[in-house]
Order: C-alpha cells, then structure tokens, then sequence
C-alpha cells in the first residue's frame, strides 16, 4: 500500500488505492475539516500537496470549481474529500 506522510507532524500511514485522503486523513485521526461531508462544497478539507501529487485523481469540475472560490490556493492545492489516493507515496500539509 502506498504511504502518505503527514508533513505538519511527520507521521506516515498507508493509504488504501483508490481512497479518498480525507478517509484516509481521517482512519488516522488527524484534524481536518469536512463541512459539507466531502462533496466538494465547503472547501473545509483544502490542504496542499506537497509531494507525489501525480499519482492522485485529477481535479474533477466540483473540485476545481470550489478551489477557485477559497483564499489562499496555490498549484499544489486539493480538496482532500474529492482527491484519491493513487498507486505512489504522497505527502501532505494539512491547514486545520
Ligand atoms: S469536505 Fe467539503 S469540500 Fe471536502
């Protein structure tokens, strides 16, 4: 299974294919925030990738949309609840 690395605390976990990171961010127990119950309409879940951000799902419309109404984006911006784990390790900056 891929790892994903929680940069704000260092911690690493495995990260099922196919799973959304915020499930993952969450099986953790790491704080993050999903307000509308991750469908891309709150924005809550925003954190930036900083590692491995190719071998995620690509950015659906919903996602992108709500990503262009939030303050602060920057390329390596996702919604955690709409982005899948792919096959690679990752690393992530959480903002909560
Ligand atoms: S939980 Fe609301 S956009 Fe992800």
């Amino acid at each position: 299974m891929p790892l994903l690395t929680i940069k704000n605390s260092g911690k690493t976990i495995e990260a099922e294919t196919g799973k959304s990171l915020l499930s993952s961010l969450m099986s953790a127990g790491e704080p993050i925030l999903h307000k509308c119950d991750a469908k891309a309409e709150c924005g809550s879940c925003h954190i930036f990738v900083v590692e491995g951000r190719k071998t995620l799902s690509k950015a659906q419309r919903p996602e992108n949309e709500r990503l262009d109404s939030i303050v602060g984006v920057s390329s390596n911006s996702r919604l955690a609840c709409q982005a899948l784990m792919g096959t690679e390790n990752i690393t992530v900056e959480l903002l909560a």
